[in-house]
């Protein structure tokens, strides 16, 4: 999953710097097969408007998901648009599984890591109404195979695909590409572009709540589910800004097209009677509607885990420099005390417990007796466990 998010990152920056307001218009398709990266989608694609990535689908998915607000709601009006993605997806997966393993063949690869890739799509002009398509195929970093839309022939730098020039220049797949780039993907383009400018005029306003991991953490004042991004959440005391003990987030992608925002409030120094002073504001850029939020502790969720007293136990064989007997007390993921075969009593590890200890020796006593009866019991059961497993050695 990291390895994903780390190439749509890598995806999106790079898109970033591709394209600028002036540029026309473009649709473009990325298609990739991987072999031999765990953790990774065999097979991946992604569909992008003018640099954002608006649609993508993988082998671990069933469906295409929109990845823009606006696709959400043409995935909602137009279900037959997602069956020729999904159609697309499926296709494509397939014969990339088959690519890759044909080029692994030509290149006489047996393992290792490959990427198979291609890049198609159209550019189109809204005031000129001119209009252009690609389509390129790389393998491992390097140029395949392209086609040239001028000629309707097939370019290809490399011997192994020559193969496949001969054979597409005469089979028919010069005009099925003449027809997907200037026929289909400009029609999808003008498509997309009028959802995404409807989608202009349109707000979604976010959910704000305020969370909070222990009484004296910070609380964090949290909107999602906002559209568009360009949007801001700050902290207010007496109706002012706050900069002082207030950490910003950044704004963060949703699956769903729409996006989230944290502000943290240290409140570590604020008196009970202040706290009517603050409030959360949430406030999209260039409106005046603002959500308003009160600190107030009946509106703060808490999402503390129940606190824990863990015992953990651990008999060992076999390991020189390594206690044969080792206990740890855990109160919410703390260790608070311990004792080892090499100590004669339980040592306590943190300062509160340590004032335990000293204030309440019988509890000390419960402890290290607890402590001595534990190792007598472990070590006799490793040797019935070593027998009971037919192990004479080793750790
Ligand atoms: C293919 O690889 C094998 C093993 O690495 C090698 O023995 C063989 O000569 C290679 N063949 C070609 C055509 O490169
Ligand atoms: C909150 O502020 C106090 C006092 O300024 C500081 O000691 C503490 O580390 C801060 N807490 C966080 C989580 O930043
Ligand atoms: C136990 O281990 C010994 C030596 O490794 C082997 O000869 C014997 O067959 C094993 N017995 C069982 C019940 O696995």
């Amino acid at each position: 999953m990291t390895v994903k998010f780390l190439f749509y990152s890598i995806l999106e920056l790079l898109l970033w710097n591709c394209f600028s307001p002036t540029e026309p218009h473009s649709l473009w398709y990325i298609l990739s097969a991987t072999t031999g990266i765990s953790d990774f989608p065999e097979f991946l694609a992604s569909a992008v408007v003018d640099g954002v990535v608006v649609a993508y689908c993988d082998n671990s998915l069933k469906d295409t998901k929109p990845k823009t607000h606006w696709m959400s709601k043409l995935f909602e009006e137009d279900p037959q648009h997602v069956q020729w993605l999904n159609n697309k997806c499926l296709l494509n997966r397939l014969d990339f599984k088959a690519t890759i393993i044909t080029l692994k063949q030509r290149f006489n690869q047996s393992e290792g890591v490959h990427i198979f890739q291609r890049t198609n799509g159209c550019f189109w002009d809204d005031e000129t109404g001119e209009f252009d398509g690609f389509n390129e195929y790389g393998y491992d970093g390097d140029d395949l195979i392209r086609f040239d839309l001028k000629t309707l022939t097939w370019i290809s730098p490399r011997h192994q695909t020559v193969i496949n020039k001969h054979n597409w220049d005469s089979d028919g797949s010069s005009l099925f590409w003449k027809y997907a780039l200037t026929e289909d993907c400009i029609h999808f383009l003008k498509l997309y572009l009028n959802y995404g400018k409807s989608s202009l005029q349109t707000t979604v306003h976010p959910s704000v709540s305020l969370l909070q991991k222990t009484p004296s953490s910070v609380v964090t004042c949290h909107a999602t589910g906002f559209y568009p991004e360009r949007a801001t959440v700050f902290w207010r005391k007496d109706g002012q800004e706050l900069y002082e003990g207030v950490e910003k987030g950044e704004i963060l992608p949703n699956n769903d097209g729409t996006f989230q925002m944290s502000v943290d409030l240290n409140i570590s120094s604020v008196t009970a009677e202040d706290w009517r002073r603050y409030d959360c504001i949430f406030l999209f850029a260039g409106l005046k509607d603002i959500i308003t939020t009160r600190l107030d502790r009946t509106m703060i969720r808490t999402n503390q885990e129940p606190h824990s007293l863990w015992y953990i136990l651990s008999a060992t064989t076999g390991i020189s420099d390594f206690p044969e007997f080792l206990a740890s007390a855990v109160v919410d993921g703390v260790v608070v005390a311990y004792c080892d075969n090499s100590l004669k009593d339980t040592k306590p590890k943190t300062h509160w417990m340590s004032k335990l200890f000293e204030e309440d020796p019988q509890h000390v006593q419960w402890l290290n007796n607890k402590c001595l009866l534990n190792r007598l019991d472990f070590k006799a059961t490793i040797i019935t466990l070593k027998q009971r497993f037919n192990q004479s050695e080793g750790k």
